[in-house]
Parts: C-alpha cells; sequence; structure tokens
C-alpha cells in the first residue's frame, strides 16, 4: 500500500519524503512545480499535476493502491493571501476539495493535513492550546480553518478520517544537506537572514521594534522541518491504529525574538549579519509560542532537534553549500 503525498516537492513535503523513505514506506508524489522543485523529491513515483486535474487524481487512485494521504500542497503567502484572496480559496480550499472528493470517491479513508498557526490569529492566551478560539486574520490562515471545519464533516459523513497538524515556524533542513529551504521570493526569517550572511542580501530588515515583548521584537516558535516530518509519520500510525480524528498543534513550545534569531544567526556562521529596525509586517502577531502536550501524548512526538541554534546550523549548512538553492 502506498502513501499519497500532495505538495511533496515543497519545502516540508520533501523533508517527509525523505522521513517517509528511511522508514522505506511506498509513496507517490503529486506536485504542480508551480513554487516546487523536482530536484527536492528524492524519494518516490512522481507525478507532476494539479489537484484541479480530476482525471489525474482518477488514475493514481485507479493505478495504485493509496491507501492514504499526506496533503501539503497550498499556497502558504500571509501578504499574498490578503491581496489576493481568491487565488487561496480556489488553490487551497478548492483543490483541497477536489481531493477529498477524489478520496471519497476511491474509498481512501485516511488523510494528514498541513494545518497552520494562523488559524488561530491574534492569540488570546499563551502557549497556544488547541482549545483556544481560531479567529484568522489573514486569508491564508481562513482558508486552512475551512479545510480543517470541511473535514470534520467528511469524518462525520463518509467516515474519513483525519489529523490536522497546525505547523508553527517551519526551519532548518536535512542535517545532511541533501535538501533545504528554497522559496522564491523568501519571505521567511531564517532563510533571510542566512542570506544576509551569504552576502547576497546587504542586510537584515527587522520587522517592528516596539512590540510589547522583552526586546521589543516578535517572538516565534521554530520548529526543525523533520521533527514536522516525524508527526505526519505518527499522525497516519494514528489512524491506523486509532481511527479517529484530530487537531495538534506542533511547536517546541520556546519563544525566541527576531533579535534572538539574528544573534543565533551570527553565533553559528560568525558572520557580522547586518540587521536595520524597520516598519511593522501587518498582520504579524506580537507572540506565537504553542502548548504541543497533545502531540506528545497522543501521537508520542517527540522532536529530535529542538534547540535553535541546532536548526540554525542545518539551515546554515543547506544555504552555504547551495547558495542558489536548487538552481544549481
Ligand atoms: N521577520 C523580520 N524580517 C524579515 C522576515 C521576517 O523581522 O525579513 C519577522 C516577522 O515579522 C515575524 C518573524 O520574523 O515576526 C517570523 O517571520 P516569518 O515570515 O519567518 O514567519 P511568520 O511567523 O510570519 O509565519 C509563520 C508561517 C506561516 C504562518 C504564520 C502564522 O511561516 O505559514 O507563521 O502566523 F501563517
Amino acid at each position: 500500500m502506498a502513501i499519497l503525498v500532495t505538495g511533496g516537492a515543497g519545502y516540508i513535503g520533501s523533508h517527509t519524503l525523505l522521513y517517509l523513505k528511511e522508514k522505506k514506506e511506498d509513496v507517490i508524489v503529486l506536485d504542480s512545480l508551480q513554487t516546487g522543485h523536482r530536484d527536492a523529491v528524492i524519494h518516490g513515483t512522481f507525478y507532476e499535476g494539479h489537484l484541479s486535474d480530476r482525471g489525474l487524481l482518477d488514475k493514481i487512485f485507479t493505478s495504485h493502491k493509496v491507501s492514504s494521504v499526506i496533503h501539503f500542497a497550498a499556497d502558504s503567502l500571509v501578504g499574498e493571501s490578503v491581496k489576493n484572496p481568491l487565488k487561496y480559496y480556489e488553490n487551497n480550499v478548492l483543490a483541497t476539495y477536489q481531493l477529498v472528493n477524489k478520496m471519497v470517491e476511491h474509498g481512501v479513508k485516511k488523510l494528514v493535513f498541513s494545518s497552520t498557526a494562523a488559524t488561530y490569529g491574534e492569540p488570546t492566551s499563551i502557549p497556544i492550546t488547541e482549545e483556544l478560539p481560531t479567529l484568522p486574520t489573514n486569508p491564508y490562515g481562513e482558508t486552512k480553518l475551512a479545510i480543517e471545519k470541511m473535514l470534520k464533516w467528511a469524518d462525520q459523513a463518509y467516515g474519513l478520517k483525519s489529523i490536522s497538524l497546525r505547523y508553527f515556524n517551519a526551519a532548518g533542513a536535512d542535517p545532511e544537506g541533501r535538501i533545504g529551504e528554497d522559496h522564491n521570493p523568501e519571505s521567511h526569517l531564517i532563510p533571510i537572514v542566512l542570506q544576509a550572511a551569504l552576502g547576497q542580501r546587504e542586510h537584515v530588515s527587522i520587522f517592528g521594534d516596539d512590540y510589547p515583548t522583552d526586546d521589543g521584537t516578535c517572538v516565534r516558535d521554530y520548529i526543525h522541518v523533520l521533527d514536522l516530518a516525524q508527526a505526519h509519520y505518527l499522525a497516519l500510525q494514528r489512524l491506523e491504529k486509532k481511527e479517529e480524528s484530530g487537531i495538534y498543534n506542533l511547536g517546541n513550545g520556546n519563544g525566541f525574538s527576531v533579535k534572538q534569531v539574528i544573534e543565533t544567526c551570527r553565533a553559528v556562521t560568525g558572520v557580522e549579519i547586518k540587521a536595520i529596525s524597520s516598519p511593522r509586517r501587518t498582520g504579524d502577531p506580537a507572540v506565537l509560542i504553542a502548548s504541543s502536550e497533545r502531540a506528545r501524548s497522543e501521537l508520542g512526538w517527540s522532536p529530535v532537534y529542538p534547540q535553535l541554534d541546532q536548526i540554525v546550523q542545518h539551515a546554515w549548512y543547506w544555504h552555504k553549500h547551495n547558495p542558489t538553492g536548487y538552481n544549481r
């Protein structure tokens, strides 16, 4: 039996493929390559295509024995989602509807879904538990939340069991440097700071230094991408054993400010990275720190790389050896 991984050419998807390869799982990968990279797909049978292609989904489900799906394929830029919300409704909500519809049609009843901390919006308390209100402040979070709700009803009506994983800030890379993070344009803090360390940027802009935090900059919970991968695997195992849907936060439970991240990058790279205070970025909550107690106790999840300096070291190894990403 095979696992279908949508969006397997993306950052978190490709690291999950690596993890599944080590577990000797049979994998089918579907990715449109609109933002993903073919070279990042280091395991599985690859199909290039979009979830809107119903014929392709039929072909995959009829020619392979698919037991479960891990669904990463999505648009995931908060800023872009505010400017172009319909793109997010189409590529996230509508595309997932097509996938779920085909899963129901072909009798595939297990799904692990890539959700986000953005479903919470501005949290009412810290650390964030899964019970907190979900009030997204942008269409990206809104579309991911809409999908979580669609999945809840799909369970009730069709018995499709799903686990939604709400990631906090994914970071790091394969410690051996085979794959890593490569977004174009890059918007995430750690790769941007490392690009500055490589001389590809003149400086890093600190988006706001007047937040109600210790040093005035935003605090986030950085989680190693391979620890996220581990959680997807454990979620699939739980669906096999328990046949029970659920929602889980994934973070280390430690908050680091933007300034602390830049300091860590300076220490790891040995480069005096220039940082400049800039205006706040619209929609950034001051503090996002996860409680992942539920994932630990119910999935048996235990992060292997919880230290920020190790996360940055792995990211640095990738960026240093692949300064132009997959465009080698
Ligand atoms: N930041 C800077 N300068 C930069 C880039 C980022 O100061 O050049 C700051 C941001 O303002 C933020 C922090 O660094 O305070 C982290 O920013 P990222 O863009 O790396 O990550 P976000 O916390 O904005 O985004 C993450 C996920 C999203 C998810 C969001 C939920 O990447 O998918 O959390 O709020 F939607």
